[in-house]
């Protein structure tokens, strides 16, 4: 990529910031985030859960979901913290805030379907994790979560690029990013990775938003980049991608991002794939519905 467009991509996220949609506690939030679990006090995160009423009520239904392993809704947001664990209450909180990030209007690509399949990556990463002994499983679902962070900085300051791009991938029925690069010369790997670096996320995580389709360019964390690859295929193929119809067919032990994953984490061998992505299937109907709750009920969608 050339340095003036690199320039632009930097100069058009550094506006983003002066938007009045974040919501107040995104930012103390990340910023807790990036301390060690030991260091975050439990009372600092109930008072982040607490100081916006919608987002608090948001993370209480979120927890009462089954997705997040409780049989009943938390009955207070403390409650809720002490039963999840913090950094369960983490992720659930970050995901509420970015789905209030940005304001609808501008979306080229829907916020339901964006929110659908980032959420659905970001549990499919983490039960692709939990079958990996080494694998550390809130940092996959962070991860997984975060991956397309880019395709917000697309809508909200590309807005007219993206346009073309999403209607060029939809008529030839190619990934999103390949449609990206063949009509605005660039992707959201690209813009997230400006948007990541600015707001200072995990360096694991910037390799993940910038290297998920190209996960040999990574160069440090290439197990996490190459489990988020997988698992976004994995969604993608199960009718929690863009809202079009891919045609590419998908063989996932095939794609190098196994064999990468695979020299990591051995007990990757022994996982009975067929089986996993049949209990994939049974929780994306619990992602729809959960997605629905978070972000206000869906419009009618092929679910592609
Ligand atoms: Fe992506
Ligand atoms: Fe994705």
């Amino acid at each position: 990529m050339s340095t003036s467009l690199t320039a632009t991509i930097r100069e058009r996220v550094q506006r983003i910031e002066t938007m009045p949609a974040i919501p107040a506690v995104f930012l103390p939030l990340l910023k807790l985030l990036s301390n060690s679990m030991e260091e975050v006090r439990l009372d600092e995160v109930v008072r982040l859960v607490s100081y916006d009423g919608t987002i608090a009520a948001q993370c209480l239904r979120m927890a009462g979901s089954p997705l997040f392993g409780m049989s009943q809704p938390p009955k207070s947001i403390k409650g809720a913290v002490l039963s999840l664990g913090l950094r369960r209450v983490e992720t659930i909180l970050l995901t509420c805030c970015l789905g209030q990030a940005f304001p609808a209007k501008k979306w080229v690509l829907d916020p339901a379907v964006f929110w659908r399949h980032s959420l659905g990556c970001a549990l499919v990463c983490r039960k692709f994790a939990e079958m990996l002994a080494a694998a550390d499983h809130e940092k996959a679902y962070m991860a997984g979560l975060l991956h397309d962070i880019g395709f917000m900085v697309n809508c909200l300051a590309f807005s007219k690029e993206f346009t073309k791009a999403m209607e060029h991938a939809c008529q030839e029925g190619i990934p999103l990013y390949e449609a990206e690069q063949a009509t605005m010369g660039f992707t959201h790997c690209e813009t997230g990775q400006a948007l990541a670096e600015k707001w200072k996320l995990a360096g694991d995580i910037v390799e993940v938003i910038a290297h998920h389709h190209a996960i040999e360019q990574s160069q440090k964390s290439q197990p996490l980049v190459a489990l988020v690859h997988l698992s976004d295929l994995l969604c993608r193929m199960r009718g929690l991608g863009y809202g079009y119809y891919e045609r590419q067919k998908v063989d996932l032990v095939s794609d190098p991002a196994w064999a990468i994953l695979l020299r990591e984490h051995r007990d990757l061998e022994g996982v009975d794939l067929a089986r996993f992505t049949f209990e994939l299937d049974e929780a994306v109907e619990e992602i729809h519905a959960l997605v629905a709750t978070v972000f206000g009920a869906a419009p009618a969608l092929a679910r592609t």
